[in-house]
C-alpha cells in the first residue's frame, strides 16, 4: 500500500500577545495558519498558563508552564510575535513570557533564534511603537531579526471577517502570505 509522507522540515512557532477570547492578534495568527506552505508547521506557544515572573524559581523550581514554553521556543526554528500595543509599548503578559524565556542567566532561550514581530490594532499606528520597544529587547538578547518586511496593521476591524476570526481583505492576506514567506527565507539564511 502507498502511503503518502508529510516532512516536516521548519517548525515555526507564534506567541499572540492578547489574551482577549476575540483577539485582532489571535485573527491575524489564524490568517496565518491559512497561509502555510507545505513543509512548514506552524504552532502557538500559549502564554495564559505562565505565572509572573519571579527570580526565586527561575532554577530548580522553575514552574512546568515555563518549562513547556521555554522548550518550544527552543524547538522552533523560529519565532513570530503577534501582538497588540498598550500605551504605545509591550502588553505586560507578553513581557512577561518573553523575560521568563530568557532566563535563567546562561539559560537565554531567544540567543540566535529568528525572530520576526507582527502587530494589529483598530488605532492608526498599526503597533509601530510597541514593535520599536520589542526590537530593543530582541537585539539585548541576541536574536536574529528580520529587518524587512515589517508588518503593521492598523484600523484592523475593517479587514476582518463578520465573526472576527480572520482577515477577510484579500490584499491583507496576501500580505501576510508574503510576509510569512520572507520569514521562511529568513530562517534559512
Ligand atoms: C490599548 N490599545 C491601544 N491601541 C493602540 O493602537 N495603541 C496603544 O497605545 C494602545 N494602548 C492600549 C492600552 C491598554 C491598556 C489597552 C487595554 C488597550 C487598544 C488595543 O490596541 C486594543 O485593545 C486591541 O484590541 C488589543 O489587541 P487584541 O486584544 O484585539 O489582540
Amino acid at each position: 500500500m502507498r502511503q503518502l509522507c508529510y516532512h516536516v522540515v521548519m517548525k515555526i512557532v507564534c506567541i499572540v500577545g492578547s489574551l482577549r477570547e476575540k483577539s485582532f492578534n489571535r485573527a491575524v495568527f489564524n490568517t496565518l495558519v491559512e497561509a502555510v506552505p507545505s513543509g512548514v508547521s506552524l504552532s502557538e506557544a500559549p502564554i495564559r498558563d505562565l505565572p509572573l515572573y519571579n527570580a526565586d524559581t527561575e532554577d530548580k523550581d522553575m514552574p512546568e508552564s515555563v518549562k513547556i514554553f521555554k522548550n518550544s521556543i527552543e524547538e522552533a526554528d523560529g519565532v513570530i510575535i503577534i501582538t497588540p500595543e498598550y500605551n504605545r509599548s509591550v502588553p505586560g503578559v507578553l513581557k512577561n513570557a518573553i523575560d521568563w524565556a530568557s532566563r535563567p542567566d546562561g539559560g537565554n532561550s531567544w540567543a540566535k533564534k529568528p525572530v520576526t514581530l507582527m502587530g494589529a490594532t483598530n488605532g492608526s499606528l498599526g503597533t509601530a511603537p510597541a514593535q520599536m520597544h520589542l526590537k530593543g529587547v530582541f537585539t539585548y538578547l541576541g536574536s536574529k531579526q528580520m529587518g524587512q518586511p515589517e508588518f503593521y496593521l492598523g484600523r484592523v476591524k475593517q479587514v476582518l471577517s463578520e465573526d472576527g476570526t480572520i482577515i477577510a481583505e484579500a490584499s491583507v492576506r496576501e500580505r501576510v502570505q508574503k510576509f510569512l514567506q520572507a520569514f521562511i527565507t529568513h530562517i534559512q539564511k
